[in-house]
């Protein structure tokens, strides 16, 4: 059966674990034959991006598949051609389509009339490939990840927000999320992740106070107060996130060995501060690394069990 991997919730709990157990093989022994032919990929962008598409390119190369990295705004796509009849045409030629864009319809639209899979490499709404590397990474730091407590504070509106909420409760964490007045989460969002946290025993929590929100967490992360996107929405954001940028004092306020996280890239000295993610608590470069492993795995499982 054709699946896509278009929202954290796309994996059921166990096909979670699935993909991050196969995301460690990778890691161990990173050249298998999936994509060998070899079967094409494309992988296109409408934003910026350095992790997903380095990760991409070279993950693909070492499935032994032919990776065609391009900017989408340079597709006829960027003119009048429909997303579906981009689609059409690139199911065609590929394997499989991965696609960062921006609204979550775009890529929902493309999935609808797609005959191979397609990848979410970020929307407006989720980015889902990042929570799977932000998952093998606690595991590989922490050896487990159900109940364990992962606070995220800025923008809980963002994709990494949603991410973080689904697919953390996807993995049974207790996922806490704090943010200002007005950046929270949506309400059908949260109640999508109430429904799964329900199935695994995790839970979700939204906050404004950063200091209650740091209490007890296992693993402390944020990401940029401003996303691709938003640079010119006009709103202030620097004034109202101050208080949730994670630096050394609200590190303290833990009260356990904590593991930071970051998807990058990182606004230092906003969001997060240099002796935060140069310190020891700091887990970034191994999660940056685990995006290579974890989107070779969930390619591999993809492809192979269909
Ligand atoms: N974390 C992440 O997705 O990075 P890029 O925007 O560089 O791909
Ligand atoms: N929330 C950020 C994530 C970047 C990887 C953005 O969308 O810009």
């Amino acid at each position: 059966m054709l699946r896509h991997f278009l929202r954290d919730d796309d994996l059921s709990p166990a096909e979670q674990l699935e993909v991050l157990d196969l995301a460690d093989e990778l890691k161990k022994q990173p050249f298998r034959d999936t994509l060998a032919g070899p079967r094409a990929v494309a992988v296109l962008f409408e934003k910026n991006s350095t992790r997903t598409r380095f990760s991409f390119e070279v993950g693909i190369a070492q499935l032994g598949g032919h990776p065609v990295v391009v900017d989408g705004r340079s597709m006829q796509l960027g003119r009048e051609e429909t997303i579906e009849d981009t689609a059409r045409v690139l199911s065609r030629y590929v394997d499989v389509v991965v696609w960062r864009t921006f609204a979550q319809a775009r890529i929902d639209s493309l999935a609808s009339v797609s005959s191979v899979p397609v990848v979410n490499a970020l929307t407006d709404e989720f980015h889902p490939c990042q929570i799977l590397a932000d998952l093998q990474t606690v595991r590989e730091r922490k050896g487990t990840l159900a109940g364990l407590t992962l606070t995220y504070l800025g923008d809980a509106g963002n994709n990494m927000a949603h991410s973080l909420l689904l697919g953390g409760v996807t993995a049974g964490l207790h996922v806490r999320v704090a943010a200002p007045e007005g950046f929270h989460p949506a309400p059908w969002l949260l109640d999508t992740v109430a429904k799964r946290a329900a199935e695994t025993g995790g839970s979700a929590t939204v906050l404004t106070d950063p200091h209650a929100a740091v209490d007890g967490a296992d693993v402390v992360t944020t990401d940029a107060w401003t996303s691709m996107g938003q640079e010119n929405d006009g709103k202030d954001r620097v004034g109202p996130f101050r208080p949730y940028q994670v630096n050394t004092e609200l590190l303290g306020r833990t009260g356990k060995d904590t593991v930071v996280l970051h998807d990058l890239p990182a606004h230092r000295g906003q969001e997060i501060t240099d002796e935060v993610l140069d310190g020891p608590a700091s887990a970034v470069w191994d999660e940056a690394e685990n995006r290579l492993h974890a989107q070779k795995a969930l390619l591999v499982w993809l492809l192979e069990r269909r």
